[in-house]
């Protein structure tokens, strides 16, 4: 069972970062029946690693996008990154699978995790490189109706 309902509002435009987002959910979607199925710490924490692995390449994606396209809140949005990621490492740590109030946090923590980030920044982010791509895209359609050549 999905733990995040994918629908549009999460979806931020650019393909490719709406595919990594959808592979986060379905790790999580793991989590959850590891969780619910009671499959054990080792299980949990295993799919935890599999959800930082997947994460940490992500961010990595997202990092050569900004720096590419020389995003102004390159700095803060990297920051967001490593916050998630001590987060993830600091909950795979403490996560006792035989406690309720530890499944319980564990509930809330691909909210706050996946979807605050993607609503609040990762949207940002895309809308300022869709709109990098189509300046872009408009100046090279400039250049060549003008018969320029294309700069070295
Ligand atoms: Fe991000
Ligand atoms: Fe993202």
């Amino acid at each position: 069972m999905d733990w995040i309902a994918w629908d549009d509002t999460l979806d931020t435009g650019d393909a490719g970062m709406d595919a990594e987002h959808k592979e986060l959910a379905r790790f999580f979607g793991r989590l959850r029946e590891a969780v619910e199925g009671s499959e054990g710490k080792a299980a949990c924490a295993t799919v935890l690693d599999n959800i930082i692995d997947h994460a940490k390449a992500h961010f990595e994606l997202e990092q050569r996008l900004m720096t590419q396209h020389a995003y102004p809140k390159m700095e803060q949005h990297a920051a967001e990154h490593a916050m998630l990621i001590r987060q993830v490492l600091d909950c795979k740590e403490n996560f006792d699978v035989d406690t309720a109030a530890s499944r319980s946090a564990l509930m809330q923590f691909p909210e706050v995790w996946l979807t605050y980030h993607i609503l609040f920044s990762d949207k940002e982010l895309a809308a300022f490189i869709a709109s990098a791509r189509g300046h872009s895209a408009k100046t090279q359609a400039s250049r060549a109706s003008r018969g320029d050549r294309e700069t070295p």
